[in-house]
């Protein structure tokens, strides 16, 4: 029988901690460059693209920079990037999100990966979780990252599912109103201030249930 109903979960700072790694490769650079950057700017930077997240941190100082020197900045914090990521392992998936995915392939519910990353592919791959997953949207997928619905609206497209029948997983503000945006239900995992206007907030991934996440499914087709 097709599948009638999917979670489409983000990946960084949802799957795995792969938001503090963004955190710390940033810092890192800008303490080499000598840019303030904090905690607090990084988490204004969860969902957005990496082009787009320069842009924040740099705030008004944008327009010193040539479009050269922000693409040298860009491809040197990815470098940074990609090496903590080649280190991760499958131990770094986060509590929880290995038996909410089985649970909810066993009652037959669709799981998808929508993020802005560019480096899903790569991240998937270090957490060994490839196989449980239907479908993978990722930042090369789509033109536009998160608040844009896009990406999601492509998950639901490739799950072949109308968007009132995916209930999106987010811990970004960005990825909250993207999933709304795009006519889905969302789970948002983390502090209220962040993710307090989605339908059910959780502080952990290992919090979210599979009966909060079909509870939203009957909400939908209901
Ligand atoms: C998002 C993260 O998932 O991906 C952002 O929340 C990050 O912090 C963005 O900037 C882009 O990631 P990447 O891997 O393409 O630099
Ligand atoms: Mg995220």
């Amino acid at each position: 029988m097709p599948i009638q109903h999917a979670a489409i979960f983000d990946l960084d700072g949802v799957l795995t901690d792969t938001a503090e790694l963004h955190y710390q490769s940033w810092q890192e650079l800008m303490d080499q460059l000598g840019i303030p950057f904090d905690r607090q700017v990084n988490e204004s930077l969860r969902g957005l693209s990496r082009p787009e997240s320069l842009e924040v941190i740099l705030g008004s100082r944008s327009a010193d920079f040539s479009d050269a020197w922000k693409q040298d900045i860009l491809r040197r914090k990815n470098e940074n990037y990609i090496e903590r990521v080649r280190r991760m392992t499958p131990a770094d998936l986060l509590p929880g999100v290995e038996n909410l995915l089985r649970a909810l392939r066993e009652r037959g519910v669709g799981v998808a990966v929508a993020s802005s990353s560019r480096n899903t592919g790569l991240v998937l791959e270090r957490l060994g979780i490839r196989p449980l997953l239907d479908v993978v949207v990722d930042g090369n997928d789509v033109p536009k990252s998160k608040p844009d619905p896009g990406v999601f609206l492509e998950a639901a497209r490739r799950l072949a599912l109308p968007p009132a029948r995916c209930v999106v997983i987010e811990d970004a503000a960005a990825g909250v109103e993207g999933a709304q945006r795009a006519g889905m239900r969302v789970v948002g995992v983390g502090p209220a201030e962040r993710v307090g206007k989605a339908d059910l907030v959780r502080k952990r991934v290992a919090e979210v249930g599979i009966e909060d996440l079909l509870g939203l499914f009957d909400e939908g087709t209901a």
